[in-house]
């Protein structure tokens, strides 16, 4: 029955080419919500998987650059639009991106049926290439990849970005409507003191036509980041067996993955003993226990350290793993990414622990299937009881229950 309603979510959600995460709050495409999306559907039209990352990849800008959103019909139901983004690529988008599953999301496709991807994939390779390039341009920090709004982390509103945001006085951001609290319960959503700074970020990029060399100079807000730098790192490795697939020279994506993997030891946060996110410009750690810290088996990491703390958050959550440890002061249930229990992020935690041959995968998914199986295609969960929160009927919950969780998903 829950098969039968997930498919039936993402055919909700489908405009055609491309899905949106859920109606109302989010009415857009969405970089790494598609690629999600592309291994639900996947499960039952391989054509549709194809096309979405397709579609997702027609919005690339001439830099390399793959949006975070692209704007194809306008809705007034969002803030904000176009008109404050003002993107420079080929459709109507925002000005930065957001963490590169694609490449991974995309070998999951492939496989499910080599011989039909395979020129689908060829055509996609280039350009998976090329974003990947841009990541390793423009965004790195000792090899560790950086965000330069909390929005491309995909982890919107987590602590990580605190004391960065501190440092940023939104002088000059105006007036403006959010629209996202028409939507939702605001106790859920970012407050207007982040918000303030997520627009005024957004103005500066706009202002300065979103040229890279001219954001870098004096750049106000530069956090490396274990969400970006362990999906990289992922990406980049399944973007070599894909290369190595296609009889491609894939020399510089080998280069990357070596720089990226001693990125990723600088995010190593000795106190914690965990990986942790390092702001570039203060200096500072974010001391966080996060959901991204635990990316790391997923990029082919392991470390002792990161089993005993993923066991030590475990134990206090039924549903997986939650965006923050539910013993850190700003552990907050309900709030996005200071709390809550992501499908998806339990997907990549679990894949990364099964591929390293960790028993908690499975469990993993087993404790994520009860989760979706009882509560439902939420946009997120509360790691204490399980109740749904945020957006309904959303498309990467589906896509996980269809890819990952179900119990009729073979191998996965
Ligand atoms: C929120 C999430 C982000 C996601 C988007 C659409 O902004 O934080 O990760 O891509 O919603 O679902």
């Amino acid at each position: 029955m829950r098969d039968e309603q997930a498919r039936a979510i993402l055919k909700r959600n489908d405009r055609g080419g491309y899905t949106i995460p859920t109606s109302g709050l989010y009415p857009y495409q969405w970089n790494w919500d598609s690629a999600f999306a592309a291994v639900g559907f996947a499960a039952f039209d391989i054509d549709r998987a194809w096309a979405e990352i397709e579609t997702l990849f027609s919005g690339q800008w001439n830099n390399g650059m793959v949006p975070h959103i692209l704007f194809h019909v306008p809705d007034d139901g969002y803030f904000p639009n176009h008109d404050v983004w003002q993107g420079t690529g080929p459709i109507p988008s925002s000005g930065i991106s957001q963490p590169p599953v694609a490449a991974t999301m995309a070998r999951m496709v492939l496989d499910k049926d080599p011989e039909a991807g395979r020129a689908r994939m060829a055509a996609l390779y280039p350009r998976m290439v090329a974003w990947h390039r841009w990541f390793m341009d423009w965004r790195l920090d000792q090899g560790a990849v950086c965000v330069t709004h909390p929005w491309e982390a995909g982890r919107d509103n987590a602590p990580d970005w605190d004391a960065a945001m501190a440092a940023i006085t939104p002088d000059g951001v105006g007036d403006y409507t959010r629209r996202d609290t028409s939507h939702v319960d605001s106790s859920m959503r970012p407050t207007k003191y982040d918000y303030d700074r997520y627009i005024w970020l957004v103005q500066r990029g706009a202002r300065l036509g979103w040229d890279e060399a001219a954001m870098l100079q004096d750049t106000p807000f530069r956090v490396a980041d274990p969400t970006m730098t362990f999906i990289l790192l992922r990406a980049t490795r399944d973007l070599i067996a894909l290369g190595q697939m296609l009889s491609k020279d894939v020399g510089d994506l080998e280069n990357w993955a070596t720089e990226l993997e001693a990125g990723a030891q600088t995010l190593w946060n000795t106190q914690l003993g965990c990986y942790d996110s390092r702001d570039v410009v203060g200096g500072s750690w974010s001391v966080s226990i996060s959901n991204a810290s635990f990316l790391c088996w997923y990029a082919g990491l392991d470390a002792p350290d990161m089993r005993t703390r993923l066991a030590e958050v475990l134990a206090l959550t039924k549903f997986g793993v939650p965006s923050l440890s539910p013993d850190d002061a700003r552990f907050d249930g309900k709030r996005y990414w200071r709390g809550p229990v992501w499908g998806m992020m339990n997907m990549m935690i679990g894949m990364g622990l099964t591929e390293m041959g960790l028993p908690q995968g499975d469990a993993l998914k087993r404790s994520t299937a009860d989760l979706i199986a009882t509560h439902g295609f939420a946009e997120y969960f509360d790691p204490r009881d399980g109740s749904p929160a945020g957006g309904g009927t959303f498309t990467w919950t589906a896509a996980v229950w269809l890819a990952w969780a179900s119990p009729n998903t073979q191998g996965a």
